[in-house]
């Protein structure tokens, strides 16, 4: 992909300087809207496109064939059918799986008469395959004042890889991947080099073959030197190695000038600590990244479910109460448990024990086997051995659905299950939150330094001292916005909330949050925030690198049409 003679300052050539019209002056409080005079004409286009080998894509929504007047049955049925599917959105090059930001303006499930409108899709994509495709485009973008969007697999759950007006770099054909010896101060080991849009089963699968595993999500195709490592990084392997931001060695990375910069533990170290667990793009256009590869074994799983068929409430709720109490001794042995709740079920699926013997990870679970029992609970429980992370992984872990449900998101202290009071007002909390018909999902994890080792990268420290990262979710409709509308309000006032008691010192995991989280720097930093808003400006000068709830983002509005303005005073970032 990159030859290794690319170094520092060897995109100079093209470093940005602010355009002669000043963005400075009034006339740049806003982007430039393809509304507006300013935007650039066909021809400024046209040469622009010509300067990045003609890899400038114009958006036509996913869904156009929905609508007239371009509407085709065969073709919006089909589209229908695979809507929630994450691979129907991330071979596009403006499609998007978060339904809240779509808007209504090219969908499915929206009336054939509506026709489609660009609304919060990008306008252009550069389908990018050099760094100096990256570099021309930050550059095009800059002195044109033209919003920019680092598009990725556009998983992301608030918005930030699209944005109505804007151009943005495309990384998905990024797929590079080289497995190598690492050495230095900190780690001796194998690691790999992956392209910017290497997705987790590309990761998984390419290790599995050389007898090494890595550290992705349980979404097999997230991005994951994109979004996913940058903003954190939960895994089955997260309480055996720490998060996926935890396992970074070093950054390739064009900045907000166009230069390519390296950035470790030696080099440029503000960027990669800024970078590994600071959001995504926030810092610059992420090249490279290269993380520790582990040596795979024998990786014990299990899965245990049961419904409130014929049981009471107050049963359920001591089943869960139990489930949770066993927590710390899981995660301490390096076992990940993600557990489900609904109004009607319970679903550990799957329980993950990396290099775990089956024997061990059953004594693990038997206390909590033993309880149901006595309970009188009817349970589902299958637990087996397999020879290797990637078997586990594609027999064990369910399959993932996209666009069906809006998010919120707070990271569990661990002081809250080893208090026995504490606990049940935890399982208060769960029934408030069932009672509403949302989800409750609990990803069961010790990151803390004991697992991670020496690193150095801007995680938030709550998920240091967490048991658990939980997850709310309501149901999705996609022709209601009135009511997804509240049910977002209900979200952030009552069922973040619910759980945020426990510990409002902690904080929440900004890949997997609520977007309108009050105080949201604090929530989703930490004590990192005004550090990494330093780090951005140093590296960020033109203002380029804008997502909701992403450090410095305060400083924009983007309205409810889509205009991207300079904020008022504190002004908040959207109007919604
Ligand atoms: C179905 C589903 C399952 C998920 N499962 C997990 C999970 O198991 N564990 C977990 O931790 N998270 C999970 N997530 C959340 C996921 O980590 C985030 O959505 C993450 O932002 C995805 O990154 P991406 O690059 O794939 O997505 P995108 O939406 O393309 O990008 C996300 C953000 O990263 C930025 N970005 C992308 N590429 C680059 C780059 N090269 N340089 C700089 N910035 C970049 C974008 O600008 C954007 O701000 C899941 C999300 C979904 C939708
Ligand atoms: C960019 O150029 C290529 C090759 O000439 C062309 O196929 C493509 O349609 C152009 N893109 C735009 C947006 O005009
Ligand atoms: C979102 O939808 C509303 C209502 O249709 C519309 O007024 C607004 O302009 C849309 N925003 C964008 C960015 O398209
Ligand atoms: C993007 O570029 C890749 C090669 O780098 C190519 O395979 C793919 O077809 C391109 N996609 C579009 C939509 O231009
Ligand atoms: C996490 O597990 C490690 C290793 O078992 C243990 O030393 C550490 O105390 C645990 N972390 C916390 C926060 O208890
Ligand atoms: C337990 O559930 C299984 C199926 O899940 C069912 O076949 C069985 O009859 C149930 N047993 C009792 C005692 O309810
Ligand atoms: C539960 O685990 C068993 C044993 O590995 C597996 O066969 C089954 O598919 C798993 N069930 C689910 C729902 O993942
Ligand atoms: C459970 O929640 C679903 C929606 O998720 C709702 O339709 C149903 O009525 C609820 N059932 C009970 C028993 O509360
Ligand atoms: C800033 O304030 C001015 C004057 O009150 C107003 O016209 C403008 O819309 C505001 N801009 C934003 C982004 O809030």
């Amino acid at each position: 992909m990159l030859s290794n003679t690319l170094k520092v300052g060897a995109l100079l050539g093209l470093a940005i300087a602010s355009p002669v019209h000043a963005s400075e002056s009034s006339s740049n409080e806003c982007r430039c809207f393809p509304t507006d005079d300013c935007w650039p004409s066909v021809s400024v286009w046209n040469a622009f496109n010509q300067s990045v080998d003609g890899r400038l894509v114009a958006t036509v929504p996913l869904a156009t064939s929905c609508h007239a007047p371009h509407y085709n049955k065969e073709i919006c049925d089909e589209l229908r059918e695979g809507w929630d599917m994450p691979e129907e959105h991330y071979k596009s090059s403006s499609s998007f799986m978060a339904p809240f930001f779509t808007n209504g303006t090219c969908d499915p499930y929206h009336p054939v008469s509506k026709p489609c409108r660009l609304g919060n899709f990008v306008r252009y994509a550069v389908n990018v395959s050099t760094p100096t495709h990256v570099a021309k485009t930050l550059q095009f973008a800059t002195e044109h004042n033209i919003r920019f969007i680092i598009r990725n697999t556009g998983h992301d759950y608030n918005g930030k890889s699209t944005g109505a007006g804007a151009i943005s770099v495309w990384t998905h054909h990024l797929k590079d991947i080289e497995f190598k010896d690492w050495s230095d101060k900190y780690y001796t080991g194998k690691a790999a080099k992956l392209g910017a849009g290497i997705q987790g089963i590309e990761a998984y699968e390419a290790a599995h073959e050389r007898g090494l595993r890595m550290v992705s999500g349980e979404c097999p195709t997230v991005g994951l030197a994109g979004g996913y490592s940058q903003g954190g990084g939960h895994s089955a392997l997260n309480s055996r190695y720490g998060l996926g931001a935890d396992q970074v060695l070093e950054w390739e990375v064009i900045d907000g000038n166009g230069n390519f910069l390296t950035a470790n533990r030696e080099e440029n170290t503000d960027l990669y600590w800024a970078l590994s667990g600071g959001g995504g793009g926030t810092y610059g256009v992420v090249w490279s990244m290269t993380s520790k590869a582990h040596e795979d074994t024998k990786v014990s799983g299990l899965n245990l479910t049961f419904t409130t068929t014929g049981i009471s409430d107050e049963t359920f709720f001591k089943a869960v109460e139990f489930y949770n109490s066993r927590l710390p001794y899981i995660v301490d042995e390096g076992v990940m448990s993600l557990c489900f709740l609904t109004n009607t079920s319970f679903a550990v699926e799957p329980m993950t024990g990396p290099g775990v013997p089956l024997a061990k990870l059953e004594s693990l679970i038997e206390p909590v086997l033993k309880e149901f029992t006595r309970l009188g609970i009817n349970y589902t429980y299958q637990s087996e051995e397999f020879d290797s992370y990637l078997d586990q992984f594609n027999t064990q872990v369910p399959v993932v659905t996209v666009g069906v449900a809006q998010y919120g998101s707070w990271l569990l202290p661990r002081t809250v299950v080893e208090s026995s009071n504490d606990l049940h007002e935890l399982t208060n909390s769960i029934r408030t939150v069932l009672a509403e018909d949302a989800t409750f999902t609990t990803v069961a994890v010790n990151v803390s330094k004991e697992v991670t080792g020496d690193v150095y990268n801007a995680v938030n420290p709550a998920w240091r001292t967490a048991i658990a990262h939980t997850l709310m979710s309501t149901v999705w409709e996609y022709d209601e916005p009135k009511k997804m509308q509240e049910k977002r309000d209900l979200m952030t006032n009552k069922l973040v909330p619910a759980v945020s008691r426990l510990g409002p010192n902690s904080g929440a995991y900004l890949n997997e949050c609520d977007f309108q989280q009050p105080n949201w720097q604090y929530a989703f930093y930490g004590k990192n925030y005004q550090t990494l808003r330093s780090i951005k400006q140093k590296y960020d000068p033109h203002h380029l690198f804008y997502g909701l709830t992403a450090v410095g983002s305060e400083d924009w509005t983007v309205s409810y049409s889509g205009r991207m303005c300079r904020s008022n005073g504190s002004a908040s970032h959207i109007e919604i």
